[in-house]
């Protein structure tokens, strides 16, 4: 896609907004706290700047944010649950403005944060600084993958193979599809300049791929390991990638 200031300026709107709405409900995420009064916040700071949740209006996701604990890794449905002390909880945020998406998550461990979690989640943060740093136009996408899952394995991690990264721009979901961060022989594709994408590896402490649960939406370990992610939007150019959704 070629890119106009309109564009640009559109985008940064959004990922603005959705990076700020993440961190407003980080900001009231503590003990005894609903994931569905967390998302009400989430809705509010949204509804505020004129946004629309993305999973809502494209997928009729039952929430306005996903709201993901401990073994849940993703898709996560704002409800009754409750956080406890030392809970790892991931909250993804993607929403609409203008017919511009932008989408960004982070995981949060909840004090007091076992060891185990917090290497977890210091590990994740830098898996994705990994992958930021091999995001570039003339650039294999399959080093997204290398990188990452080399990282986590030294560090003792496992990459979920079936969540990715994606195209975004005027659809939540767009082209390229699916970029994986394990690494993936088969893939051959190049980033382009100008294209706006999402990188989000989840790494675990021992889980290769997530279920869907009998909700429809929640996506969970097999046997209870942890996972964590952090996601970004970007466009990508031929240096650093323009971060859309990173708050500063
Ligand atoms: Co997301
Ligand atoms: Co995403």
């Amino acid at each position: 896609m070629s890119m106009t200031e309109e564009d640009l300026n559109a985008f940064k709107r959004i990922g603005r907004i959705v990076g700020l709405t993440i961190q407003e409900m980080a900001h009231h995420l503590e003990p005894g706290i609903t994931t569905l009064e967390l998302d009400v916040i989430g809705r509010a700071f949204l509804d505020k700047h004129g946004a629309r949740s993305a999973p809502e209006l494209v997928y009729r996701f039952p929430g306005a944010t996903c709201i993901s604990v401990n073994d849940e890794a993703a898709h996560g449905v704002p409800g009754p649950r409750v956080v406890q002390r030392g809970d790892l909880v991931n909250i993804d945020v993607s929403a609409e403005l203008d017919g511009y998406y932008a989408d960004s998550g982070a995981s949060f461990g909840v004090p007091p944060v076992a060891i185990e979690a917090q290497q977890l989640l210091d590990a994740t943060r830098e898996a994705l600084q990994k992958a930021l740093g091999v995001a570039r136009a003339g650039l294999p996408i399959q080093m997204v993958g290398r990188v990452v899952e080399n990282f986590a394995r030294d560090r003792g991690y496992t990459i979920i193979r079936n969540l990715g990264g994606h195209g975004i721009g005027r659809k939540l979901h767009q082209e390229p599809n699916f970029i994986p961060h394990h690494y993936d022989r088969t893939e051959k594709r190049r980033f382009v300049e100008g294209t706006v994408l999402t990188l989000e590896p989840f790494l675990s402490t021992g889980a290769i791929d997530v279920t869907e649960q009998s909700d429809g939406w929640t996506l969970k370990t097999p046997n209870g390991e942890l996972s964590a992610q952090f996601e970004h939007t970007m466009i990508i150019t031929r240096g650093k990638p323009i971060l859309l959704t990173e708050v500063v």
